[in-house]
């Protein structure tokens, strides 16, 4: 026999309450009462319902903060479908209590069988997102499991070239060598595809440990600035560096912070024509630290703007050396400034540059 839906019923009167128990007890729901909004919660913790009908006005604790606490602040009941039932009806209540975080709402008086109808809706809803979390957490899975698995191989090959190329150079044909050098550049791009995919399934299973310590970032703005020094200056391209004397170090996870400006730098680099300037700015602002990056190259389409943070965004701006990508670098960078409740954003203008601004709360 099918596990019966439980069904929490929230209304300070009695006599609401009492027809739609008998109603949804008839219809195979196991039903669970409560009077108030502060027993809802209680309720709620205890008993774990699939699905709550909520009533707006009850003197002690409304309908509307109930909703609030529940999806907003006991985030365990965030897909748990919240249907408010109510003889509020004016337009600023519905919006309110859908933008509190409702899924439905109910006016009194209201049919038993739209409502029944109503919640086995928000119910089919409930069980497809399960599904759908499953299926995702399915798919990084296997996406780990084939990336790890690839990684270890497709760098021992990129090792082995490398050593053919430094050991036997003088034995090898040009023809030969110019192969071997290929091999080995499309080898490091799969390592690094392959790299990048794990760390995105990584960081969408919470499976990334930031490790927060005090930071100071113009030690890692140095520190990129001189892993890129050499790079830039074959590309004819020029690194500076503006710092503000006063940056107070952040809590920050450094290794993490790394990746995002390294980044950052090498699609500078990649996106800009010989002779440009690239500067990276530190500088305090107010509750925390601002970091710029920016560059003078062929800039980035407004209306492309807003796909820039999404995975494998294939956006127009195309590298000027023939440089290699794979799309994911940007949205890794947004997951880990996520991650430490920061905001990147990006500024750009075609033909002129792009500028983007990263803040950490400091
Ligand atoms: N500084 C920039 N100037 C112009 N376009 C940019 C710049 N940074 C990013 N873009 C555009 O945004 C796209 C996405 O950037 P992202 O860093 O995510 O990927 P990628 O550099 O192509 O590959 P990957 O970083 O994974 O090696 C780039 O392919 C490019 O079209
Ligand atoms: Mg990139």
């Amino acid at each position: 026999m099918a596990t019966k839906s439980k069904i929490l019923i929230v209304d300070d009167v009695k006599d609401n309450v009492d027809i739609l128990d008998q109603y949804f007890k008839l219809k195979e729901f196991e039903t669970i009462l409560a009077y108030g909004g502060k027993e809802a919660i209680e309720k709620a913790e205890k008993f774990e319902p699939d699905i709550i009908l909520l009533d707006i006005m009850m003197p002690d604790l409304d309908g509307f903060r109930v909703c609030e606490i529940l999806k907003k602040e006991r985030t365990h009941f965030k897909n748990i479908p919240i249907i408010l039932v109510t003889a509020k009806d004016d337009v600023e209540s519905k919006v309110k209590g859908l933008s509190l975080g409702a899924d439905d709402y109910v006016t009194k008086p209201f049919s038993v069988q739209e409502l029944e109808a109503r919640v086995r809706s928000a119910l089919r809803l409930k069980k497809a997102l399960e599904e759908l979390k499953e299926l995702n957490e399915l798919k990084n899975q296997f996406l780990g499991m084939a990336s790890h698995d690839i990684k270890g191989p497709i760098g021992r090959i990129e090792k082995l070239t490398e050593e053919l190329l430094l050991k036997k150079e003088k034995s090898w044909t040009p023809e030969q060598l110019e192969h071997l050098k290929k091999v080995k550049q499309e080898a490091e791009v799969v390592f690094n595809l392959i790299s990048d995919l794990l760390n995105v399934v990584k960081i969408e299973a919470g499976k990334v440990g930031v490790e927060f310590q005090k930071v100071n970032v113009e030690k890692l703005i140095e520190e990129v600035f001189k892993m890129n020094e050499m790079a830039a200056g074959a590309k004819k391209l020029h690194i500076k560096t503006v710092i503000d004397p006063k940056v107070p170090e952040v809590l920050a996870d450094p290794l993490r912070l790394l990746e995002v400006l390294e980044n950052l730098i090498t699609n500078a680099m990649k996106f800009s024509k010989s002779g440009g300037d690239i500067t990276i700015q530190l500088k305090k602002v107010k509750k925390g630290i601002e970091i710029t990056i920016s560059d003078q190259g062929v800039g980035i389409p407004e209306k492309e703007l807003p796909r820039l943070f999404d995975r494998f965004a294939r956006l127009s701006p195309q590298p000027t050396a023939g440089e290699k990508g794979t799309g994911l670098g940007l949205s890794i960078c947004k997951q880990i400034i996520d991650l430490h409740k920061g905001t990147i954003a990006a500024k750009s203008e075609v033909g002129h540059g792009t500028t983007f601004t990263i803040f950490l709360p400091g």
